[in-house]
């Protein structure tokens, strides 16, 4: 079949390991960059041109949207679905991963566990609110991503200036509980179309409490209790994903979900498990893409 990956970059490593793995099952692989795309609408006919050029006969695409083109990459992707064409992350499911707000929401509404969360636009409540919680507070940007925007304020005070400063700016953000035990590990857990196919623990590095791989975190294979389990699939399914990186922490009452990567990248993940996650995914749009529907 002809499969498009959506990605900015041809040489990263999740697109080379996705087309690899398609061009190994004998797929067509086409790398588009969405964001330039063009998308035309006219009554009836929804077209994405791309370097001037329709794009046709694509009988899957497989989005990998970066964090600071989620608005125009869920519209390459509704463009896609309009015409009925198989994609392995919805349009919608993007934007409610992206954002923690709307995530938060969505999982605490399921009576998922998360730390507790609170978002304010008023900066004179910000003290009472700050009150409720102790004092290693998490304060995070809505749209963060690799940990950029992830800031653990040692006093309400401290808080407080960071929520000023990120409000002056105009950027969004939350303060959230600290979650001291996990001791800057979280887990993360790769479903691929309702299954898990891959876990690791994820550690900061000395002196940092942010676990992220970009951040100089270290990974190693780590397997998981049924609970938490049961907590990455309902979450995954509940967003709406088919493919997503949960990322957990591990607290005294529990499994706490931190968020869901709709685009979760795969170099971490598949050189610490060795299992070939990009296959997965490309089984995964071979069952979605009927045989006799492409060549
Ligand atoms: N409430 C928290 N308590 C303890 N550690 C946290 C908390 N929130 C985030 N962290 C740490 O910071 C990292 C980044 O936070 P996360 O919310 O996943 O943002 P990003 O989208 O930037 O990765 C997490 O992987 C975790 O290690
Ligand atoms: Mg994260």
């Amino acid at each position: 079949m002809n499969i498009a990956i959506l990605s900015r970059n041809p040489a990263l490593y999740s697109t080379q390991s996705l087309a690899r793995a398609a061009r190994i099952r004998h797929h067509y692989v086409r790398i588009i960059d969405y964001v330039n795309c063009d998308l035309i609408m006219e009554d009836g006919n929804l077209t994405i041109s791309y370097h001037g050029q329709i794009i046709e006969d694509i009988d899957a695409i497989i989005p990998r949207i970066g964090a600071s083109h989620t608005s125009f990459g869920s519209a390459v992707i509704r463009q896609f679905e309009q015409k009925g064409i198989f994609t392995t992350l919805s349009s919608q499911a993007l934007l409610k991963a992206r954002d923690k707000l709307t995530c938060s929401q969505i999982l605490a509404a399921e009576g998922l566990q998360i730390p507790r969360t609170i978002v304010s636009n008023n900066t004179i409540m910000y003290r009472d609110l700050l009150d409720t919680f102790d004092d290693n507070i998490v304060i995070k940007l809505i749209n963060g991503t690799h940990g950029i925007g992830v800031v653990l304020a040692e006093s309400k005070g401290q808080a407080e200036s960071i929520l000023e400063a990120f409000n002056k700016t105009k950027q969004k953000s939350m303060m959230q509980e600290f979650i001291a035990e996990s001791n800057g590990a979280d887990i993360r857990i790769f479903v691929v179309d309702q299954e898990i196919v891959g876990t690791m623990k994820r550690q900061a590095k000395e002196g940092e409490f942010r676990s992220n791989l970009h951040r100089g975190g270290s990974s190693s294979v780590e397997p998981i209790s049924e609970k938490e389990k049961e907590v990455a699939l309902k979450a995954v399914k509940h967003l709406g994903l088919e493919i997503a990186g949960v990322d957990m922490l591990r607290s005294k009452r529990g499994p706490l979900i931190l968020e869901v990567n709709a685009s979760p990248g795969l170099e971490g993940i598949e050189t610490t498990t060795k299992v070939d996650i990009a296959g997965r995914i490309i089984n995964f749009v071979e069952r979605n893409v009927k045989a006799g529907e492409y060549a």
